[in-house]
């Protein structure tokens, strides 16, 4: 095609158009004409641009900005009767309010805090009250601070790698690397006393809540990922009394006034003498941690003196905790991710 018969039938359609729009004086004949011109489908703007391909290449820059100035002028012949139509046309005016309140509105998801951090919190504030300082140690641990400086030898079964996640350390995996080198996840809170009693001098009065790891099969009352706050309370003149006290206190206060629980002896290498306590859930005993007076080759392994200062220990359960207060009768609700559950807390 040539270049001036196509800028011909650019200019007689942009008069076309032009004179479309200022003619239209509603709503519908605004449609029609946007349509019929500018429509994407089959308008003629589209057809002519078409033919834009066939002009000959030497004049194609040139039909190109002729065809742009044609589509300027029939899109500002569009605006100026959008503009006119829609402050006259009475039709499609909106006379009533443009929100409707009485719609339902769009509800936000909002989120909330786990059941676990809930419990962390609450427990945190209890023995704030009671005078025990919130401190944190780490998951990826050394056998000292998990095994030696707690008083459990080598040969202990607790240090067994079918009872822990030791970790490959520098390209060797968890079998061959030696006990000085080993890094295990922690199984337990009381890493942490080692860590406090070595970084200060007594009195120390502290908690700590963080996970621990075990290979333990997943069943209503264990998981191999847990939460323990460990207590630890050294200071002259400390004793058992007082453990019993806070932990009653602490169980009391947490679970409420009318709970039953017991302290049975038991054995942990770190305490002297150990006890369990549980509480009564459904006629059964469950426990929900283990407790005793700080040994004293754990005092003299952070360079404390045994003939000084007494404390004790212990070492609770979170989920545990958190399930015998809200009810909850499997840990493994706490870890499935069903909000159906998790939007009850
Ligand atoms: C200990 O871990 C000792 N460190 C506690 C301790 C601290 C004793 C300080 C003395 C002084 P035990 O292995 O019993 O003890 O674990 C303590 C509590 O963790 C248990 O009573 C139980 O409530 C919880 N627990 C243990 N294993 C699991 C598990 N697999 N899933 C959920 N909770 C668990």
């Amino acid at each position: 095609m040539e270049l001036q018969e196509f800028v011909a039938s650019l200019e007689s359609l942009a008069l076309q158009a032009e004179k479309a729009f200022d003619n239209a004086n509603s709503a519908e004949e605004f449609e029609a004409a946007r349509v019929q011109f500018v429509g994407a489908r089959s308008g003629q703007m589209k057809a002519i641009q078409k033919e834009l391909g066939s002009v000959q290449a030497e004049s194609r820059p040139e039909a190109g900005k002729k065809l742009n100035e044609a589509k300027n002028r029939i899109q500002a012949a569009l605006d100026a009767a959008q503009v006119r139509v829609d402050s006259s046309g009475a039709s499609t005016k909106v006379t009533g309010p443009l929100l409707d309140p009485t719609l339902p509105g769009t509800r936000r998801h909002l989120g909330r805090v786990h059941p676990i951090t809930q419990t962390i919190e609450h427990l945190k504030e209890i023995m704030g009250r009671l005078g025990f300082a919130v401190v944190e140690g780490p998951e990826v641990e050394d056998t000292w601070h998990n095994f030696i400086a707690l008083n459990i030898p080598e040969d202990h079964p607790a240090r067994d790698p079918l009872d822990n996640f030791y970790l490959s350390v520098a390209g060797k995996t968890a079998v061959d690397v030696n006990a000085d080198e080993a890094r295990l996840l922690r199984s337990q809170t009381s890493t942490v006393q080692i860590r406090v009693m070595e970084a200060n001098p007594p009195p120390v009065r502290i908690i700590s809540l963080g996970r621990v790891y075990r290979p333990d099969p997943a069943d209503a009352t264990h998981f191999p990922m847990f939460h323990q706050m460990e207590g630890l309370w050294i200071e002259r003149g400390v004793n058992m009394a007082q453990l019993k006290s806070v932990l009653r206190m602490f169980a009391t206060s947490y679970l409420g006034g009318d709970v039953t629980i017991r302290f049975r002896p038991s054995f942990f290498p770190f305490t002297e003498p150990s006890v369990e306590a549980d509480f009564l859930w459904n006629d059964q005993w469950i426990e929900f941690g283990g407790a005793g007076m700080v040994d004293p080759n754990v005092l003299k392994a952070v360079g404390y003196d045994p003939e000084q200062v007494t404390g004790f220990a212990f070492g609770l359960g979170v989920e545990r905790l958190c399930m015998r207060r809200h009810g909850v009768l499997d840990i493994r609700d706490l870890y499935r991710n069903d909000l159906r559950f998790l939007h009850q807390f």
